[in-house]
Parts: C-alpha cells; structure tokens; sequence
C-alpha cells in the first residue's frame, strides 16, 4: 500500500478563500483587481493579479507590488522547464499563488515554516527561492498519487531547483567526510527535506540525476510510482541489487561532479531535459533486451535471419517471413571477385590498410547500381502499387514514365545473367509460403512491359527481387541498402582476408592497364 501524504496543518479558512478566489476570477489580464470575496478577514484586503495562467494573490503594499509581471514570468519559465524535464505538459490551468511578504507573514497567516503548496495552490513567501515549491506543485501534477519513496521527491526538487549546487560533488564529499547516507538508508529515510537537511538531499538529487541520465525518465517515473520495499523495486526495475546500483550512480556521480564544474548547474538540468528515447535496445547492468526480448533467449531460440528480422522489424517473423529473410542474406553474400565493393575492400587492403578499414571501404562502394539499387526499386514498388489495381497496366505506365524521364529501372539488367538464379529462387521460397503479394507480382509484371515497350530482355536481378519481397513483407525502402549490406559484408570479410593472406601489397587490381588521353606535355609559365 502506498503511504498517503502527511497532511500540513494549513487554515481550512485560507483554503475556502484560495477556492472562491479560483472560482472568481477567471479574466486573462495583465490587470490588479481587489478581491470581492473574502471569507477570512485576514484575507480581505488582499488583491489579484492575473499574467496569462499565473494569478498572484497579494496583501497590499506588498514589497513587489511594481514587480509582480518580472516574477509571474518567472514562474512561467520555470514551470515550462519543469515541465520538461518530467515529461508533461506545460500548465496551461490556472496557478494560484498566494504572496506572503515575508517569512513572518508565511509563517502566521499559515502556520507553516516554509512555502508549500497544496490543493494546487502555491504558499510562497520571500525570500525563498521560487523552485521548489513550484517543483512540489509540479510533481503533484506529474504523479498526483506521490511516492513511496520521499527522498526521490526532494531529489527532484532540488534538482530542478537552479540554485547552483553541484549536487554530485556535495555527495562524494559527504563520502569523504564520512557523512555519506547509503542508498538503502536514504530510500528508507522519509526526512529527507531540501530546507534542513542539506546532506542527504544533495544524495537524492545526485541520484535522481544518475536515473535519469542513465535509465531516463521512464525509469524516473516507474521508480517514483512504485510500491514495495525499495530493494525489490531496485531489482525488479534494473534486475540489480540496491549495492551494485549504488556503486554505478557513485561512478556517474565523479563524471557528473566533473562536469558540473565546467557547466552551471541550469546547464545541467538542460542536459538532463534532452534525454532521449530509443525503442531497440533496452539495456541494464545484466540485461540486455531486443525489441523486449532477452538476447540470452534469442541466441538460444532465434536464427541469425530471424534476428536481423526482429530488431529491423520490432517483432517476431512468421515462418514465411523467416525462410524469406534468411534467403534474402543469403542470397547476396557473394558475387565472385568482380564487383565494385569486393574490388574496394581489396584495394584498401593492398594499400596496407586493416580489416575494418577494408570493410568500410567495401561498404562505401555499394550505391545505387550496385546493391543500393534495392533502394530505389523498392521506392518505385511502394509508390507504383498504390496507383490501380490492374498491375500490368500500372507496369506499362510505370515503363513509358521512365522512357519519358530518361530513366533506368533499378533492380532490373544483369551483366551477366540472362535469368538471375536468385531471384528465381527467392520468388520460388514466397510462393511456397504463400507469400507472393502485390510487390512480387508488380517487379514481374514491370520485366514484361520492359519487354513489350523496350524490347529488352532485362531479367528482374537479385536487387529487384529483394526490393519486391521486402516490399511484400512490410518494409520502408528506405531499409533496401541495408539488406544487401547485411548479406554482403561477410563476403567482403573473406576477400579481405584473402587479399591479405595470399596477395602481395600494392598489386595491380582492376581493369588492364589505360591509355592517357589528358593534355599534352607542358610548362609552368
Ligand atoms: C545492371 C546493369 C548496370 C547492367 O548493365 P549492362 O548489361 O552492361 O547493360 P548496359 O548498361 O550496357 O545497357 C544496355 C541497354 O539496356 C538498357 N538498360 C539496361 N538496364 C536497364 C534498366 N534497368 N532499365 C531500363 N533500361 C535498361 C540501357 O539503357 C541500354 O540501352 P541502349 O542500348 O538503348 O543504350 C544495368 O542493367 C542497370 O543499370 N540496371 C539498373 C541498376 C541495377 O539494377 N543494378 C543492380 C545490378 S545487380
């Protein structure tokens, strides 16, 4: 069970007036008007004064009564900052604030030692510092049912408070000083307070810093909402021991205190607010999780192919789409020792370079007529599909619009075969599994037109057919280079490897010797 709030013993008499004084006034001006509603006569000559969303209630004569504009854009700016960093939207509500003069007049008017909010009003008083109340305003809004765990709401707060403290270097101070508060006592801890108790706050805000920095705010959130004993939210949120997580956050903490050094602390928070999200790979010390699956289950239970599948796709393929992935990396693995990336990786090699060096420059040949051409093919296929049902008519169209546009069809032509064997066989393995959809039959209906209209025999090659399978099986041709590069790269390992074991360096590689045809001799004037 959650624990409920402590409960402030703040007047039922303010709250009344806070309540009609929301009810009252719902004008969006930059104006000062009296208050007509007071309940309390402590209250009753109190005025308002409404900026945008921001409604400051004030006694008269208050000391900023000239300023109030300078300071509502203040609470903007640092609610819209919030905001951000807990990942929810800017209040666009009214936000009340009640503004004491001071701590005296806080302090009786409400029975309360420091500025607090509550019901979704703000009790400030000067000179605190604007953030952590507004902080506490705004975690309300972020997780209204509160934590089981205090110390993450002071750290919060004070780490969204921009006051300058390097929060990090407080804490291996603390260590230093013998002053440290494990990780296991500070979770247990509900004292924690950002006004009194500066040693452990300065924990909780380095370590709400570390989740974040490391885990994100999910995390942040997940951690906060989480009911149970600290230890097996710990465990069940990280699969780590409260001990090992420990040793981490103290690791983040020196490069945090280091580079705090270098930034102000509102830098901090900036960076903290850029987190950002990936939806591959969920890593954690011992874990390790592909699309949501434990890469230890995957390596026992999944192919290669089916893998590749998986983390370009985000789910488990089907045994159609398993069979068709694993012939499509296969299918290009390797072309013989002419193509243009095998003759690249080669060439590096022979310049004296090493094996990474050799792939890259492998990889780097690969364009739109060599292996990119699934690429463009794909695009063509994705986009051509959607315009008529009749698909030989949609081919014929498709021929006379690049006729007309001086345009190649990619993914069809071959040097050397007349009928790719690869492509036969890749459509042979989707007709099997009854898979031959739209793509497939729009790529065979395109070979006949260029037929028909170009009286070409231009056989649909390897590229072509994987452009119409990946087509069929959901892909965004913007993938189509990845394909190939994934099937070939092991290939360009073997020449590579081959190229450095058996050739001698700097040997002739490609075509026989040129002819000059440049300029003739001549002089420097
Ligand atoms: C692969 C390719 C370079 C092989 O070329 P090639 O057999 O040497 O043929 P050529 O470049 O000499 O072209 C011969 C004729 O066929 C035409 N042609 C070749 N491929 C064509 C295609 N895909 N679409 C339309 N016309 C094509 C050429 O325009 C040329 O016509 P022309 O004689 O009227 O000038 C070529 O077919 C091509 O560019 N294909 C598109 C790119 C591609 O799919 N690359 C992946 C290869 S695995």
């Amino acid at each position: 069970m959650r624990k409920p709030f402590r409960t402030p013993t703040a007047s039922l008499l303010v709250l009344a007036l806070i309540l009609l004084i929301a009810a009252c006034s719902q004008e969006q001006s930059d104006t000062k008007t009296a208050s007509a509603t007071a309940v309390d006569s402590a209250y009753s000559d109190w005025q308002t004064f409404t900026y945008g969303n921001i409604r400051i209630h004030y006694p008269p004569h208050h000391v900023r009564d000239t300023l109030f504009q300078e300071d509502a854009r203040a609470w903007s700016a640092i609610a819209r900052q919030q905001a951000l960093f807990l990942g929810i939207p800017e209040p666009t509500d009214t936000i009340n604030i009640m503004f004491y003069t001071g701590y005296g007049q806080g302090r009786s008017m409400t029975g309360h030692e420091y500025p607090f909010m509550r019901n979704d009003t703000i009790f400030f008083w000067l000179p605190s510092f604007y953030g952590p109340v507004l902080a506490r305003y705004m975690i309300h809004r972020w997780q209204p049912e509160g934590t089981h765990f205090p110390f993450l709401t002071e750290g919060i707060i004070a780490l969204l408070d921009f006051s300058g403290q390097n929060y990090h270097a407080l804490t291996l101070r603390n260590i230093d000083e013998n002053r440290f508060e494990p990780l296991a006592d500070l979770a247990v801890d509900t004292a924690v307070n950002s006004d009194t108790e500066r040693v452990k706050t300065a924990e909780a805000a380095s370590f709400v810093d570390f989740i974040v920095f490391r885990y994100g705010r999910k995390a942040l959130a997940s951690m906060y909402a989480a009911d149970g004993s600290f230890s097996a939210v710990v465990n069940g949120l990280f699969t780590i021991s409260v001990d090992s997580l420990q040793t981490l956050w103290l690791q983040t903490a020196r490069q945090g205190a280091a580079l705090d050094t270098t930034g102000s602390r509102q830098e901090r928070c900036i960076m903290a607010d850029e987190t950002w999200s990936t939806g591959i790979t969920d890593i954690g010390p011992g874990k390790i999780r592909v699309r949501g699956f434990a890469i230890t289950d995957i390596m026992e239970k999944l192919s290669y192919a089916e893998t590749v599948y998986l983390i370009l796709k985000g789910q488990l393929p089907t045994p159609a789409e398993a069979a068709l992935m694993n012939a499509i990396l296969v299918s290009s693995i390797d072309h013989g020792a002419s193509p243009p990336s095998v003759l690249g990786a080669r060439t590096v090699v022979s310049g004296g370079n090493s094996l990474n060096a050799a792939i890259a420059g492998g990889v780097l040949v690969i364009g739109d007529t060599h292996g990119g051409a699934i690429e463009q093919s794909a695009r063509l296929l994705q986009e051509w599909v959607k315009k008529g049902d009749d698909l030989p008519a949609v081919a014929g169209e498709l021929v006379n619009w690049l006729k007309v546009n001086k345009m190649r069809m990619p993914g069809f032509g071959h040097r050397l075969h007349n009928v790719d064997p690869r492509t036969a066989k890749l459509f042979g393995i989707a007709a099997k599994h009854g898979y031959s959809g739209r793509h497939i039959e729009l790529c065979q209906a395109i070979e006949k037109a260029l037929q028909d209209k170009l009286g070409k025999a231009l056989p649909i090659n390897v590229d072509g057919a994987i452009a119409a399978v990946i087509s069929d099986m959901g892909f965004d041709w913007r993938l189509g280079k990845g394909f190939f590069i994934i099937s070939r790269v092991p290939g360009l390992l073997a020449h590579a490897y081959e190229e450095m074991t058996r050739e001698k360096p700097m040997r002739r590689l490609g075509p026989p010797p040129f002819t000059y045809d440049g300029p003739p001799e001549q002089e420097i004037p």
